[in-house]
């Protein structure tokens, strides 16, 4: 089994590190021989979407024959996905959603004819599904009685990985962070991981 282990918080002390971390080390648990790729999109993050790319991705006509190199990044990171058994996703909320370096990551991820089709219904996704478990962790709360902000984070990371086949989603959350202290944080941290469903490693999946 091949772990895809991705983090996104500039902070090393981080909640969505320890909550990414804790499910990395769950699925060790059921598969110590698992192998990891790592990508930590705060330490080597990801350049936005290039003029090259952007006119690749413009038309019919360019994607069939790109800029040289265009695809190359959006290539590579694909092939890391399409090796990956599970992916687990580590990330803040931002300003109600993902952070701009997971965007940047999206943005090279969803291509038109690779991983997902455009179809008069819709975007169909190309890629088969597999596990991705989300670590979220923010500073105030988005769901439940006490939410006090939207959530545009879970729905629009659903949406995008539905677009290109990925179906398999749970989403795994520490809230509040700003008011938690350490042991609460860690209290919190264990809550959220209870609430991982591991029979579906090892399922229709490749
Ligand atoms: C630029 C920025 C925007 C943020 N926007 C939100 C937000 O919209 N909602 C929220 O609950 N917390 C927000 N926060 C707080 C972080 O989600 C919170 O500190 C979280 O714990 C960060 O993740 P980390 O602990 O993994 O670094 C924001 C933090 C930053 C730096």
């Amino acid at each position: 089994m091949n772990i895809l282990h991705i983090d996104c918080s500039p902070r090393l002390e981080s909640h969505s590190r320890r909550l990414s971390a804790a499910i990395v080390k769950k699925l060790l648990e059921v598969a110590p021989d698992a192998s990891i790729s790592r990508r930590d999109f705060a330490a080597a993050p990801l350049p936005h979407a290039s003029s090259n790319y952007a006119t690749a991705l413009s038309s019919p006509t360019t994607l069939a024959a790109p800029p040289k190199g265009a695809l190359n990044l959006s290539e590579a990171l694909i092939q890391e996905v399409e090796a990956a058994d599970v992916i687990v996703i580590g990330t803040p909320m931002n300003n109600l959603t993902v952070p701009s370096v997971l965007k940047a990551w999206i943005d090279q991820i969803l291509r038109v004819g690779r991983t997902f089709k455009s179809t008069p219904g819709g975007k169909v996704g190309m890629l088969q599904d597999r596990p991705v478990f989300i670590g979220i962790a923010s500073g105030g709360v988005f769901t439940g009685e006490r939410a006090n902000q939207p959530d545009f984070l879970t729905p629009y990371l659903s949406a995008v990985l539905d677009c290109i086949g990925l179906r398999t989603l749970q989403f795994l959350s520490v809230q509040a962070t700003a008011f938690l202290d350490q042991e609460q944080a860690t209290l919190a941290r264990d809550k959220a991981l209870a609430a991982l469903d591991l029979s579906v490693i090892g399922g229709p999946h490749p």
